[in-house]
């Protein structure tokens, strides 16, 4: 027996690359941390179990029967963070480059239907070249194997892709098929073809941290939820991001401790400018209105038009929609249309109530988003908070114009509760382009055209501007003091917490794509 442990400690050795130090000092070298200082960093301390640590490649062409290693250059298996259970693969790329093989793929396809099975989060450590490219049909069929499970896993357990170093060719599908992103600058690189293969079939020149590095696909393409300096930093957002969500969406989020202070915050009452054309950052009230320090925004950097996140209220996890007056004055285009689609369906799986704060003049009109399909892209936000079941709780802040007030506001939607500032200004649109449209003759026939145009724009936003219309129309529940909103956001959502939708059966909706 004391021969056969020690054959199992010298092969248990070799998994773990103890006895690999140039491996470990290449990919230091290259500003990352290895597969295992990253599970390490990770996990809580010492929780990490691995599975299947022996598995290898079978395949033997191109020399590979001389490349063989144990664990075919992936480390599967599961653990904790925050004494929660996750499981969770993470690629060496020191080994064969992380590239995917036959036996990499069943690894990874174990741990995806254990975490299923289990009803717990997945989490995708990448760093390869891609299809192991000496497996050849072997390496894209495992690729096959592993996109289905992320498919069917999603909406079940929550799925994050880390990215540490390249994620080339088909890497890149389980990534774009999980529920965040997380990229580090300098490290990450992430696309379909890298810059040889486009310079051959393109002619274009580009290097590899600007065709596919955290900050292109944090700012441009939007495919990164999350971009950092260092993986530290990455690491320990993963886990704060985790303490917001259930398990899988058989569980509701877990509430940290209850804060029963109902107290008035009397700065919130100067942050919304009465006129209507001033800017300003709507951080400012999500910081006041939410548990101390417990916003976390995804997709911070994309579509900043809209801010998207996790907070607590209170205690209870919820996702938060808002506009930002500050950046093209909060309107809706196809890129904010994507993201708060995307995040609403994220939260409505995983059993987050949404708190919308809106200020908005409506979606953006012009030729660009006509051809780019803002009514495919719009329409993705209007389906998105139909089909959502968790409770919808809206704040009209100021603007609420047009079809961003239906999408966002309306008790037609489906919002469970609609409260209202005193500043709110309901309509299907604002007063200069109001009366611009229906009375164009009445300026036109004006001895002072001007004088007319602001004499008719006076009564209209007398009519329409305040939320008391829409309040006497039972189409906003409350209109609240800015003062109070913390605690009345909190009792609205307390009102419908418990609720529940019951949807008739079909096989799945056709969101427009
Ligand atoms: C086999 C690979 C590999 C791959 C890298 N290696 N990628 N082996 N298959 N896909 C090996 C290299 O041969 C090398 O082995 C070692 O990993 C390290 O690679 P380097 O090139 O030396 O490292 P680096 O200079 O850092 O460049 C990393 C890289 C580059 C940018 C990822 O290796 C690269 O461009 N690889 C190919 C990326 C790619 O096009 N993948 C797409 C595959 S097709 P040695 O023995 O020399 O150390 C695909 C299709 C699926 O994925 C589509 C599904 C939708």
């Amino acid at each position: 027996m004391e021969k056969l442990l020690k054959e199992l400690e010298k092969r248990k050795k070799i998994n773990q690359g103890q006895d690999a130090q140039k491996r470990i000092d290449a990919q230091h070298k290259k500003g990352k941390m290895t597969a295992w200082e990253r599970i390490d960093a990770l996990l809580d301390k010492g929780s990490f179990s691995e599975i299947n640590p022996f598995m290898t490649s079978r395949v033997t062409d191109f020399g590979m029967d001389k490349k063989r290693v144990s664990g075919d250059a992936v480390i599967t298996g599961f653990g904790t963070i925050n004494g929660r259970k996750v499981y969770l693969f993470s690629q060496d790329f020191s080994l064969l480059g992380g590239s995917l093989g036959e036996m990499h793929a069943e690894k990874i396809v174990r741990i995806q239907d254990m975490a299923i099975a289990n009803q717990c989060p997945l989490i995708q450590l990448n760093d390869s070249g891609g299809a192991r490219i000496q497996e050849g049909i072997l390496s894209l069929n495992g690729y096959g194997k592993i996109f289905r499970r992320n498919a069917l896993g999603s909406g079940l357990i929550p799925q994050l892709s880390l990215i540490l170093g390249p994620s080339a060719g088909g890497a890149v599908y389980a990534s774009g098929l999980s529920d965040l992103v997380f990229m580090v600058r300098g490290v990450s690189r992430m696309y379909i073809t890298g810059p040889d293969v486009i310079k051959k079939v393109a002619g274009e020149e580009i290097g590899h941290e600007e065709l596919g590095g955290a900050d292109v696909h944090a700012q441009q393409s939007g495919v990164a939820h999350f971009a950092f300096d260092t993986e530290k930093e990455c690491f320990e957002t993963v886990r704060k991001l985790l303490a917001y969500l259930p398990q899988s969406t058989l569980e509701y989020p877990p509430l940290t401790a209850e804060i029963h202070d109902f107290s008035e915050d009397e700065t919130l009452n100067s942050i919304v400018p009465l006129d209507p054309e001033e800017a300003y950052d709507v951080h400012e009230i999500v910081e006041r209105v939410f548990d101390a320090e417990s916003f976390l925004e995804i997709h911070e950097e994309y579509a900043m038009n809209v801010v998207v996140g996790l907070a607590r209220l209170y205690g209870q996890p919820v996702g938060v929609v808002a506009n930002q007056p500050e950046f093209m004055a909060g309107v809706l285009d196809i890129n904010a249309s994507d993201k708060i689609a995307r995040f609403v369906r994220f939260c409505d799986c995983f059993n987050l109530p949404i708190i919308n704060l809106i200020d908005t003049p409506g979606y953006l009109p012009g030729s660009t988003q006509e051809f780019d399909g803002i009514i495919r892209h719009g329409a993705k936000i209007l389906y998105a908070y139909s089909e959502a079941t968790v409770p919808k709780i809206v704040l009209i802040m100021r603007k609420a114009y047009g079809g961003a007030y239906i999408a966002l506001c309306s008790r037609d939607m489906a919002y469970d509760r609609v409260l209202a500032y005193p500043c709110a200004d309901i309509a299907v649109m604002g007063a200069d382009g109001a009366v611009g449209i229906i009375f164009r003759k009445d300026i036109a026939s004006a001895d002072n055209p001007e004088e007319r145009r602001e004499e008719l724009k006076r009564q209209y936003m007398e009519k329409f501007a305040g939320p008391y219309l829409s309040a006497s129309y039972g189409l906003v529940d409350q209109v609240i003091a800015p003062s109070q909103t913390r605690s009345q956001l909190h009792f609205a959502l307390d009102s419908v917490l418990e609720k529940s939708e019951i949807r008739p059966d079909k096989k799945h909706g056709n969101i427009p794509l």
